[in-house]
This record gives structure tokens, C-alpha cells and sequence, in this order.
């Protein structure tokens, strides 16, 4: 576990009243933990940036009629399985289905794969969650 150091921050008062009203409306019990969580945040986005390895999910939403798309979907995971963790496949009804991919490995390689599976004719929704590994954020 590592040790917990204390530092001064000063804000102007407008920010700062700022500060605790989003932290009010997400529910942090504190200041501190919700500024650890904005400095991880950014550190997060930088490592998505410098295209570190990182990990995160892909989900998309497709209708499963769309002639080929199944077929096309699956191409496109196999061109990337070393990527892949695992994948997890939800019948929403009778027409849709939607798909969470967790991955886990280079960044560009992880938003080219998204960006190929959301492209495809007849994928109605597609999103990437960009996780970290944390391994120095802990
Ligand atoms: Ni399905």
C-alpha cells in the first residue's frame, strides 16, 4: 500500500465552490478521493495518447439479420484475437445483439480495431471505455 502524503492546493474561491458541487453530484465522501480521481483520469488519457498498453471494453450493438455483418464481425475479431480477453455476446431481441469486448494491449491498435467493428454496415452502436492497466496509478 502506498503512503499517503499531504499537500496544500489554493483555488480560487469560484473553482473551488465549482469543485464541490460536481464532486456533491457524484457522491465523493471527500475532496481527496475525488482529486485522486481527476489526476488518474488524466494520467489515463495520457497513456491512451502516448499509445502505451492499456486495457478497456469495446460494446457494440448490431442486428444480426444484416446479411454478412455476423461473418464480418467475427473476420474482424480474428484479424485482432491477440487482443481480445474475452468477449461477451447478449440477445436482446429478436433482432439485436449486443457485444462486449474487454481488450487488452496496444493503444492504437485497440482504437483501430473499435473504429473496424463500429464502421461496419449495420453496427447501430459502437463505443470504447479506455481502462488503464494501472500499473502506477495504484
Ligand atoms: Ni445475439
Amino acid at each position: 500500500m502506498n503512503k499517503l502524503v499531504r499537500f496544500g492546493v489554493s483555488l480560487e474561491e469560484s473553482l473551488l465552490r465549482a469543485f464541490d458541487k460536481h464532486i456533491n453530484l457524484k457522491n465523493y465522501n471527500s475532496r481527496s478521493e475525488a482529486i485522486r480521481d481527476l489526476i488518474r483520469e488524466g494520467f489515463v488519457k495520457k497513456e491512451w495518447q502516448e499509445d502505451k498498453e492499456v486495457a478497456g471494453t469495446i460494446t457494440i450493438v448490431y442486428n444480426h439479420h444484416q446479411r454478412e455483418l455476423v461473418n464480418k464481425l467475427t473476420d474482424i475479431q480474428h484479424a485482432y484475437y491477440n487482443l481480445i480477453v474475452s468477449s461477451h455476446h447478449v440477445h436482446l431481441d429478436h433482432h439485436n445483439c449486443l457485444e462486449s469486448i474487454v481488450v487488452k494491449g496496444r493503444a492504437s491498435k485497440i482504437t483501430e480495431l473499435t473504429d473496424r467493428l463500429k464502421s461496419s454496415r449495420g453496427v447501430i452502436f459502437g463505443d470504447l471505455t479506455m481502462a488503464t492497466m494501472a500499473e502506477e496509478l495504484g
